[in-house]
Formats: structure tokens, sequence, C-alpha cells
């Protein structure tokens, strides 16, 4: 949820720490700070709001000439996005900087107090610094796992001590990697944080403790050195640059036929890297926000083509609730950056239940992509902005895939060769709705001063409906409502008034003329219908737009980039921060 970044060598490290907190800035941007250390002393800047507060208030400070230096972009937890409350924290000769929550913080606090320690904010952090603290007696390894056999939850650490010329990191259930330079090391949060510097990584597992100088990385695990693999990441520095486009979120619909192509090649051309389910009786797809909705494309595809019974659900509700395992059950996670706190748990959760596991995942390092038993990899790149449109597109093409696969298998697909020869089309035909960018925008123009919008499709149609109106809450700010077409008229018809935007998604032939029933419905009581549909023959009522006509499978990939579109539109058309919408954060690492 919150961006940490820290740098060792022969630098000063503030450009690096600036740069890198811009980069990570989509994790939580309500506050932030940077330490910098030099032989004598530990220096700490923090401001609240945007990292270019930060780095005024740089610019306007006489800075340390230190080569040791931390950072941290926020996302509220504990405490109010204050000067106080923005890490790092200092205690001591501690000053650290976080990513997590501390569960039993309260109670280590009130104990803490008890004993004379007096606290500056009201953060989970200041506490973990203060236990660090205690334990310090010169030696950080063994008072950094001291700590972190009473810390509970989650956390990802960098650490820096007044009296030692080095930087400390450890990490339990948040991610950090340690990125390996030239005569200077790092710690990030995320890769594309630390690009433009390096390729060259390591992952860390929980409760190793890593010191790092700058020719030099040592990792202890309970206080015993132990070796790393240094792994390369295979992303481009420009993947993780905005170009030209005025927001990431633009850049990342418009790379939509890149990545997809990217994705599809590499798993058409060999299927067996598409995960076979056709044995299970059951599957559950757990995950959150749109990676859910994702999967109830899924869902419908596999339920109707492959015939195996298929729930989803949200992974905060289905890490608490009783599953009952009594088929033969594959659990499919879904999640962009693998880092999902509550995806995590229901993935634990399988486990522990001895529940095979199948993860959709973008980010390679992460702990979703380490533990679940088989993963199939989406080929997206860094996804900068906040509000997912590629990685979503392309979890909806791996469950295509997964439940073309499937059918196949059961022999309850027997144009199999047929359909996998038109997917390698998408990109072209997706290259071509984008290009009609411009219809968007004239939707956008239409309806970016209504309050209230709705989406209505049913089945398959339903679930791309959900995605279309998440996109166009997270990013502009306008309620939206999603509705099964049929049960508009239980109730939320009566919002519908002279002029109310209604977005029709009709493409699933075998109820298109039952969603036109409840079109002419809502355009009898004024609405203004968008029409987004693959059928020619769809009578148009305000407006129509028509995608290319492709097998049901890949239907959804061709219709939900305009719903994408027309969120950012409206966005932008309010004079939005897209990339940050407020009270977001990519990736949720907290329940
Ligand atoms: C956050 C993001 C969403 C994303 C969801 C799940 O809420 O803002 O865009 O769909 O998390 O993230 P994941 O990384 O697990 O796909």
């Amino acid at each position: 949820m919150c961006g940490i970044i820290g740098y060792i060598g022969k630098k000063n490290p503030i450009e690096f720490l600036i740069d890198g907190l811009k980069k990570l800035e989509y994790r939580g941007y309500d506050s932030s700070g940077i330490a910098i250390k030099d032989e004598n002393s530990v220096q700490l800047i923090k401001s609240t709001g945007r990292i270019k507060n930060l780095e005024n208030k740089i610019n306007n400070t006489k800075v340390l000439d230190g080569n040791i230096g931390i950072a941290h972009t926020r996302w509220a937890t504990h405490g109010m996005p204050t000067v106080a409350n923005a890490h790092p924290h200092k205690v001591s000769k501690v000053t650290l900087v976080h990513n997590g929550i501390i569960e039993n913080a309260e109670e280590l606090k009130a104990k803490l107090m008890e004993e004379g320690q007096i606290f500056k904010s009201d953060t989970d952090t200041e506490v973990a610094c203060a236990v660090i603290n205690k334990y310090y007696t010169g030696n950080p390894i063994s008072a950094i796992t001291k700590a972190t056999n009473i810390l509970r939850g989650s956390y990802a650490f960098g650490i820096i001590f007044d009296d030692q010329d080095k930087l400390y990191a450890v990490r339990k259930d948040s991610p950090l990697i340690v990125g390996i330079g030239n005569y200077e090391n790092y710690i990030a949060s995320d890769i594309a944080a630390i690009i433009n510097y390096t390729n060259k990584y390591m992952l860390l597992n929980d409760n190793e403790v890593i010191e790092l100088s700058n020719d030099n990385i040592k990792i202890y695990k309970d206080n015993k050195e132990i070796k790393k693999e240094v792994s390369t990441a295979n992303i481009s520095a420009e993947e993780a640059d905005k170009g030209d486009y005025k927001h990431f979120m633009l850049k990342e619909i418009m790379e939509e036929p890149l990545v997809l192509a990217r994705t599809l090649n590499k798993y058409i051309n060999d299927m067996s890297k598409i995960y076979d389910i056709s044995g299970y009786k059951e599957i559950h797809i757990v995950a959150c926000g749109s990676a859910m909705y994702a999967g109830l494309i899924g869902k419908n595809l596999i339920e109707e083509k492959a015939n195996i019974k298929c729930f989803v659900e949200c992974a905060s509700e289905y890490r608490y609730e009783k599953v009952v395992y009594d088929r033969k059950t594959l659990v499919i996670l879904v999640s962009q950056s693998g880092e999902t706190a509550d995806t995590i748990a229901a993935m634990r959760k399988a486990k522990e239940n001895d529940i095979d596991t199948l993860a959709i995942v973008n980010v390679k390092t992460s702990t979703i992509a380490r533990e679940a038993d088989n993963v199939i990899f989406i080929e997206a790149g860094p996804e900068i902005a906040v509000a997912t449109t590629k990685a979503y597109l392309l979890q909806v093409a791996i469950l295509s895939l997964i439940a073309l696969r499937a059918a196949y298998k059961k022999g309850l697909e027997q144009k199999y060769t047929e359909i996998l020869t038109e997917a390698k089309e998408l990109p072209v035909k997706l290259q071509k709705v984008l290009n009609d960018h411009d219809k968007f925008l004239k939707i956008a123009q239409d309806i970016y001063k209504n309050h209230d919008v709705f989406y209505i499709g049913r089945g398959v149609d339903y679930a791309m409906c959900l995605e279309g109106s998440l996109k166009l809450k997270e990013v502009s700010y306008t309620h939206s409502d999603a509705y099964q077409a049929g049960e508009l008229k239980h109730g939320t018809i009566s919002l519908i008034e002279k002029d109310t935007p209604v977005f029709a998604i009709i493409s699933d032939d075998k109820i298109k003329n039952k969603t036109e029933s409840n079109v002419i419905e809502v355009a009898s009581r004024g609405a203004k219908v968008f029409t987004i549909t693959n059928d020619i023959n769809i009578k148009d009522h305000y407006f129509k737009y028509v995608v290319p006509k492709i097998d049901y499978y890949f239907q959804p990939i061709l219709i939900v980039p305009p719903l994408q579109l027309v969120g950012y539109y409206v966005g932008d058309l309010k004079g939005l921060d897209i990339d940050k919408p407020r009270n977001l954060a990519k990736s949720v690492t907290v329940e």
C-alpha cells in the first residue's frame, strides 16, 4: 500500500529517492518523506500531499551530504496523513520506513509507554521502530531478528541506524526487493522504481534480514548468513515511463493490443502452458476489485463452455467465510500485483485445506506468484495507473484460454483450432476499436456533467458492465451502478429520468433480445442509451457502437476497452488526477 525505496552507494541519494518515490506514488500518495544519513547524523524531511510537495521542501532545505537514504510514500492506515505520521520514523538511533500493518502495535505501545517510551505519532510504524530500538545494542541483525519475533502483521522495513554505515531491510507479507547496482545497492517495493538503475535484483523471503553496503549484500535468516540467487528483470525503462501520453491510464489502454499480442503469442502457440482445469468438479475464482470482475467473465465462460461449476468470491469475504470443499475443487487467484493482502490470505486458506491453487498474476516477483501451486503469468508489463486496464484485459484473456482448453479437453469444443486461429486476430481488431477513441471522447463529453450513470447487461455482458461502472467511479468520481438488465425494474428503474445515461452491453446471442427489451424500458423513460454491441442489427436508441465480432470466448476483450476509455475521458474532462484517484491505492496490501 505504501511505497518504500532505499539507497546506499557513493552518491547523495536524493535524486534517486525522489525518482523512485514518483514511480511508487501509485502505491499511496497522501504524504511522503526521506531520511539521509552521513557519518554523524540522520536527517528527516517529511511532507503531506504529493511527492512534489516533498521535493519543494527538500529544495528549500540544506540537505545532509550523506550517501545512505530511505524514503516512503504513504497510504494512511494508522493515523491521519500528517507530517508527524509520515515516514520515516525515528526512535533514538533507529530510523525506518514501513509498508504494511503491525497488528499488535497497540499492545506493544502500551508496554513501551510503561517502560518510559514517548511516541510522537499515531502510527504502528513508530512502535515497530521503538521495538527495534529496544533490542539494539550495537548489532542490527540481532535487533531486527528479535523484533520480527515480536511484531505481528505485515511489514517491509527499510532501516538505518545512526551508528552503522549500512542499510538494512526485512519483509514479511509485504513486497520488497533488493536491487543490485554498480557500487551502489537499493531496496524497493517494486522493480519499476529502480529499473532505470538496474535490472538485477534479489527476492526476499519472510523475515530474512538484509544488510547492504555499496559493494556487498549479506542476507541473514535467524542470525545466520545465507546465500541468494540474483534474478534479471525483463521489463524496460520505457514501459515504466509515461512517454508523450497525458496519463498512464491512457497509455496503458493504448498498449492493450501490444500486450494482448505478447500474451496470446506466448500461450496460443503452446496451450499446454494454460493450466488444464477439466478434471475439477468445482472452481472458486477469488480476487478483489477489477480482478474479481475479470473472474466473473471467466465464470461465465467456464460454466457455459466447459460445464464446470464455478463460483466467484471477493477475497476479503472468502478468507473468513466457511467454505465447504466437498468436491474436487480448484481455487483460482486473480491478481495483477500478486500482493493483495486478502487474495494472499484466500490462497493460503485453500492451501491449508489441501486445495489446488492456480494464480493468474502479472508481477513475477510477487508473493502469490511464488506461493501458488501453479501460475499463469499475464505479460502486461508495469501497470502504473491505479485503475487497472491492460492487466484486467489480460486476466480476461487468460481466463478465456483456460475455459477454451478445458472445453476442448472435455470434448465440448469441436472448433478449438479455428477459435485459436481467430484469437490471433484479436490485437488487430482491438486496435481498430481503440482507433475510434474520438467516439468515446464524444460520449464522455455528453455525460460528464451527469451525476448518475447506469450500466445494464445480462450474463457475461453484466460482468463487463461491472467493470465499466467501476472504471467510471474510480477515475471520474461519478456515481454509477451496474445492473443485471432484467433486475433493473425491481427498484432501480425509479432512478431513471430524462437524459440519465445508460450503457447497454449486448453481445451474448442467447439473450440479446431480452436485453433489448430492457433497453426499451429505460429509453421510454427518457434515458440516453449508449449501446455497445457486436451486432449491427441491434436498434440504436441514442448512440450505438458496434465492435468487430469474434468468437464468444473472446468478445469481452473488444467490448470493455471502450468502457475504459469513456471512464478515462470523463475523469479527464472533470480535470481529475486520473492516475492517482483520491483514496485509492494500486496494491492493497492491508485488509
Ligand atoms: C486495488 C486496485 C484495483 C485492483 C484491485 C486488485 O483496489 O485499485 O485496480 O483491481 O486492487 O488488485 P490486484 O493487484 O490483486 O489485481
